[in-house]
């Protein structure tokens, strides 16, 4: 086994032993790619203020998020078809996110369900929630979060319609993969994979299939999507969610001011600022430099967390210096669960750790909680001044 320092060595692994279909979908942004570039690539116009002969001793990344303690404010983001990535993906990547002490986010898109996490968990997770036209699902699918014990709800408010990502769809991206020639070609150069799949009975979507009405090919994402996500949600629909799931809530894909405070209206506990991982609207800004702007207009009165382009501990020392309360991991984590399953998701998790607590320390701070932007060195005009 090679010697793993880096999340990028855990995408090298991640590729080689993924059918093509599925890494394409995790390695991908819609239309030109641009904000999925440039997520990653903003973290990098920020520097890092380096102190020295400072106390770095006793340090600790610990932390809450909407007030559940976490090793380190790091959560696994929900990713669509994870147990397509690997053999029961979810199951493990929410052991994983157990075992190190942060919280797991179950995509509706899962391959495992709500109920198959919870048998195989101890610590509550989150459950994420698309909106589909069918209240009757809606509803059941919040009466199912509050039996498996999910700690918080998050709602994803960015994916009424589905932004191309042009891979998907010259692959024929499906759950499970349908088999032609080149399908079948690439899984049988995915040996462990293969085998993985082979002993799952797992190999749906979980949430859906049996509980959703009106899809006509529940296999294909693309195709529920279109048949069955709300287009007409608006913040009165999101009330209505609301009053469905009396828990803690977090509303994911905030990228303006204004739909900050519509969120805060609605009585979420936390937003994400994010735009999807740069898969929804290419040419949206990067997550990074949407921050300030919203900081400014709620930060006072909600926790901002942010996902989108964080790929390293020091992206994520970034954002929380910035302001975030804290943060989230997609693809990251997937790398690691393809490459070499729960072992991977927690072998990624130490990596961003250790990256996060040096850099910390280099700075010549201890403690995450009380990150501020005096360790940042940030350009003059990076949020922009646009008109
Ligand atoms: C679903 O959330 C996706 O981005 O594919």
């Amino acid at each position: 086994m090679p010697v793993i320092t880096c999340i990028e060595d855990l995408r090298r692994i991640y590729e080689r032993r993924t059918p093509r279909m599925f890494y394409d979908y995790v390695e991908t942004g819609s239309w030109t790619e641009q904000t999925f570039r440039e997520n990653t690539c903003d973290f990098q116009d920020i520097y890092l203020r380096q102190r020295v002969a400072v106390d770095m001793s006793g340090r600790t990344t610990a932390s809450t998020m909407i007030g559940e303690e976490v090793a380190m404010p790091v959560a696994l983001a929900p990713v669509g078809l994870t147990g397509m990535q690997c053999a029961d993906g979810e199951i493990k990547a929410a052991r994983a996110a157990e075992k190190f002490g942060v919280p797991f986010t179950l995509s509706t898109m899962s391959i495992c369900s709500i109920e198959d996490v919870a048998a195989h968990t101890s610590r509550p997770f989150w459950m994420q929630v698309y909106t589909l036209k069918d209240s009757d699902f809606m509803q059941r699918l919040f009466d199912r979060a509050r039996e498996a014990k999910c700690s918080a709800a998050m709602i994803t408010v960015d994916l009424q319609v589905l932004g191309q990502r042009h891979k998907d769809l010259k692959n024929g991206l499906s759950a499970p993969p349908k088999l032609t020639a080149k399908s079948v070609a690439d899984m049988m150069t995915k040996v462990q994979w293969g085998l993985g799949m082979l002993g799952t009975k797992r190999r749906f979507f979980g949430n859906i299939v049996g509980h959703a009405k009106g899809v006509t090919d529940p296999s294909s994402l693309s195709s529920w999507t279109a048949e069955a996500f709300d287009e007409a949600l608006d913040w009165d629909r999101i009330r209505e969610f609301r009053k469905m799931w009396d828990g803690k809530l977090i509303i994911k894909g905030i990228m303006d001011p204004r739909d900050a405070r519509e969120a805060l209206n609605v009585g979420a506990d936390a937003i994400i600022v994010s735009n999807h991982g740069g898969r929804q609207l290419d040419g949206a800004l990067s997550a990074i430099r949407a921050l300030p702007a919203i900081l400014d207009a709620v930060g006072d009165k909600i926790e901002v967390h942010l996902d989108s382009g964080i790929r390293s501990g020091q992206d994520v020392l970034k954002a929380l210096a910035m302001g975030a309360r804290g943060t989230y991991i997609g693809r990251a984590f997937v790398y690691g669960l393809g490459a070499m399953g729960e072992e991977g998701v927690t072998k990624a998790l130490e990596v961003i750790h250790k990256e996060l607590d040096v850099s910390m320390a280099l700075c010549g701070r201890q403690d995450v909680k009380t990150l501020d932007r005096d360790i940042l060195m940030i350009p003059k005009g990076f949020e922009g001044d646009w008109t």
